[in-house]
């Protein structure tokens, strides 16, 4: 078969994989190869058993791959012979040198500039998947033009707004698509082109163009405004707890407000994932690279917040259990940093569990999805850890519950029957809000809720 366009995705991680099957998808025009550094995840998107778990993902990599989706660790080859780039290589945190604990490491997206470099043998759009700090795009055209050949590079921001859990649904039918480009002729030609895959499906007035370096800084801001969101109705969690109001209460107050809107006002134990709190700390560190200390210490506060809401849920817990947590067991209901993923990357259930473990609890761990990513999270970690599926085996002779994920069948189950199976006197600390209290209560259970008066038997 013949295709109009053929292009390639460098990073088959979480974005790479589920961007790449839509276009796939919503493009039967277009030939799409996603490749990986990682021999073993490209096995797996290839294998009954993709890499990752998403809601929807399944039927669209079986209904696009081998016909015009394909997984490779080709990768030179594929550079080579595609027209279109996307970058979508992971850029996490620093660990060493200036700028550790803050700056984007930006070593794995450098050497991909470079290995483009090397095998491209034609004009190729490179593409910006990967959130990375302003001003990428320029050192990303000087690698790209540093060669001797006559090859003309465009490149492009176009940062992905998806969130784990519903990758699909966001992909499908995106608030928007934002594009940066140069404002030059060609860059303008770029911008077109990619405007022109978007649009087999998205609304044009959904897809937003802009100036190149607006577009990379928009996407740091909007993960940090959903982030501040969040460590904001935390922090009036922490207030409600002394002053008797229920944070849910407060939060619909606010959020019928359609300035502020109602989404992601739910208090809880604290945001996790693998991007909120490395975007943050990213702009904390290019505002303070450009002399900025005020606005860097605002957006260093949001994750300042949310450490202190993960510490003080641990320190509630000790309270409500008579100040000692020592011999107690501890089942944790969910692992994930959210529900629908089995991603437990920044989990807030991986710093309640060290936090746990160093008080000498004994933690027992249930998660539909997660078990295996928490089993690698926990590995080597000193104390009593237990990984069991059915949540009901995993609170069997527990002291309490601590809920860590806003999985939808935890509401669901019989707490009559959990009851009966636990140590008295049995707690629950609901770390998303999510439990039906009222009736843990009258069944027996000491509930402790986030932002909201406890309800005890004593
Ligand atoms: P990931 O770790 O799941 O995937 C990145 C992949 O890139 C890995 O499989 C890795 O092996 C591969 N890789 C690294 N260097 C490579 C190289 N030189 N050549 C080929 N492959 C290479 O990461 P992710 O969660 O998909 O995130 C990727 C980027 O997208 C990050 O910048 C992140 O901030 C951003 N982002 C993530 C999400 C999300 O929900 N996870 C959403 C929006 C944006
Ligand atoms: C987030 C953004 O929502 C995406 O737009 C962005 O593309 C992505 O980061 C990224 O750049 O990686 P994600 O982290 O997958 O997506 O999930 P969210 O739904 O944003 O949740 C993040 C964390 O905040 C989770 O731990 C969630 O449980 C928590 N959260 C969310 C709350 O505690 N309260 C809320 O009201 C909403």
């Amino acid at each position: 078969m013949t295709f109009k366009k053929k292009m390639l995705c460098i990073g088959a991680g979480y974005v790479g994989g589920p961007t790449m099957a839509m276009i796939a998808h919503k493009c039967p025009q277009y030939k799409v190869t996603v490749v990986d550094i990682n021999p073993k995840r490209i096995a797996q998107w290839n294998s009954g058993e993709l890499p990752i778990y998403e809601p929807g993902l399944d039927e669209i990599v079986k209904a696009t791959r081998g016909v015009n989706l394909f997984f490779s660790t080709e990768i030179e080859k594929e550079i080579r012979e595609c027209h279109i780039i996307f970058v979508s290589v992971n850029t996490p945190t620093k660990t060493f040198g200036a700028g550790a604990g803050m700056a984007a490491d930006l070593q794995y997206w450098e050497k991909t500039a470079r290995q483009i470099l090397r095998n491209a043998e034609s004009d190729k759009i490179i593409v910006e998947k990967s959130t990375l700090p302003v001003k990428t795009a320029l050192a990303m055209e000087r690698i790209l033009t540093s060669g001797n050949n006559n090859i003309h590079f465009d490149v492009l921001s176009n940062p992905e707004f998806l969130a784990e859990g519903t990758a699909i649904k966001d992909l499908k039918d995106p608030d928007r698509v934002l594009i940066g480009s140069r404002r030059s002729p060609e860059g303008l030609r770029a911008r077109d082109e990619l405007v022109e895959i978007y649009a087999n499906w998205v609304p044009s007035d959904r897809i937003l163009t802009s100036n190149i370096w607006s577009c990379e800084l928009s996407k740091l801001v909007s993960n940090a405004f959903l982030a501040q969101k969040i460590s904001s109705i935390n922090a009036i969690s922490a207030l409600c707890e002394k002053a008797d109001a229920d944070v849910t209460e407060v939060s619909r107050a606010v959020g019928m407000d359609n300035r502020l809107g109602s989404r992601f006002l739910n208090a809880s134990v604290g945001f996790g994932g693998s991007c909120f709190k490395k975007d943050i700390l990213n702009l904390v560190y290019l505002c303070q690279y450009y002399g900025l200390n005020e606005v860097a210490d605002y957006w260093k506060a949001v994750v300042s917040i949310n450490d202190y809401q993960k510490e003080r849920f641990v320190l509630n817990m000790m309270n409500a259990m008579f100040n000692t947590l020592a011999g107690k067991r501890i089942c944790l209901f969910g692992f994930a940093f959210k529900a629908n993923t089995g991603d437990t990357r920044e989990s807030p259930a991986i710093f309640i569990s060290k936090r746990l473990l160093e008080e000498r609890a004994q933690l027992i761990i249930t998660d539909p999805k997660a078990l295996d990513n928490a089993k690698f999270d926990l590995e080597g970690l000193e104390g009593a850890i237990s990984y069991i599926e059915d949540p009901y085996e995993a609170a069997t002779g527990c002291d309490a519950i601590a809920v860590m994920t806003e999985w939808d069948v935890y509401p669901k189950l019989d707490f009559k029957k959990i009851y009966d199976s636990m140590t008295k006197p049995a707690f629950v600390f609901d770390g998303r809000n999510i439990l039906p209290h009222k009736r843990l209560f009258e069944t027996g259970f000491n509930v402790f809720p986030v932002g909201k008066p406890p309800m005890t038997h004593f």
